[in-house]
């Protein structure tokens, strides 16, 4: 059984079939439309996402894919960080000692916009540093809570690797998804999103996303650990080639 969190939509929804057209079962968890129903904002929400899952999968689980996330243009900023980077890595954390093969997160290319040395959210000051951050905070609380998950999953490499279970991140570019069309129509972010090009000149597929997924929690994936795949159509490395 593979617990997929974010099941109800975008990239999430992709996940699902692509994992039972390769015969696995599903455990979808989202506030809405899914086997478990938890809001991953709030640590009762979590809680109730990992009891969920356990229950749902006996205490013994082979994969875990954490898509659930809010997008730059979400109102609550705070949420963002709630979700992106928190709920993500309880669960992550939660669900561990049950895991069998591997995990993914889903980060994002925004990950490395920001320096883990400059990110707030190593300091646990967060709060503060939104409060001064005026319109672009929604923008800023994306890239810190996707820098911060990134650093988690690196920061867990030996612990899960010792305990023979795989875990890794992809860092999508732009995917069409609602998530996205949520950040294009916002006028504070539609603009600096309609200006990140990439080589390959569309949008990313949410299916796209979810056959890298399917490949690293596989087994022919068996000695990938602690890796970020950018699956963002050449976009890092045409503004970036020097730093990887
Ligand atoms: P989406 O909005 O289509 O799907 C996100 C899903 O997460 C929804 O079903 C939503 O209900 C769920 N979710 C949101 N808040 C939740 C909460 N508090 N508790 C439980 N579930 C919650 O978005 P999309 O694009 O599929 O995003 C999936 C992941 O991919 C996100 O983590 C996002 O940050 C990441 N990503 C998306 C990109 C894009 O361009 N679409 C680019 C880079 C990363």
């Amino acid at each position: 059984m593979i617990a997929v969190t974010g099941s109800a939509s975008g990239i999430g929804a992709a996940v699902v079939p692509a994992l039972r057209a390769e015969g696995h079962d599903v455990i979808g968890v989202d506030l809405r439309d899914a086997q478990v129903r938890a809001d991953l904002g709030t640590p009762d929400g979590r809680q109730r996402a990992i009891d969920g899952v356990l229950d749902r999968c006996g205490g013994s689980l082979e994969g875990l894919v954490l898509c659930a996330g809010l997008g730059p243009h979400t109102p609550d900023p705070v949420r963002i960080i709630e979700v992106n980077y928190r709920g993500a890595v309880t669960v992550l954390d939660g669900l561990f000692p049950a895991l069998r093969t591997a995990a993914v997160a889903v980060s994002s290319s925004a990950s490395t916009m920001v320096r883990w040395a400059d990110n707030p959210i190593a300091r646990g000051e967060e709060a503060a540093a939104l409060a001064d951050a005026g319109e672009y905070r929604g923008q800023l609380a994306y890239a810190w809570s996707k820098n911060a998950l990134t650093v988690a999953v690196r920061s867990r490499v030996a612990e899960w690797g010792a305990a023979g279970v795989r875990l890794n991140t992809v860092a999508p570019g732009a995917v069409d998804t609602p998530l996205l069309a949520g950040g294009l129509a916002d006028p504070r972010y539609g603009d600096a999103i309609r200006n990140y090009r990439a080589p390959i000149p569309r949008h990313g597929r949410p299916a796209e996303v979810a056959a890298l997924i399917v490949y690293l929690l596989g087994p022919r994936a068996g000695y990938v650990h602690g890796a970020q795949f950018m699956i963002d159509g050449g976009s890092d490395a045409l503004m970036r080639p020097t730093e990887f």
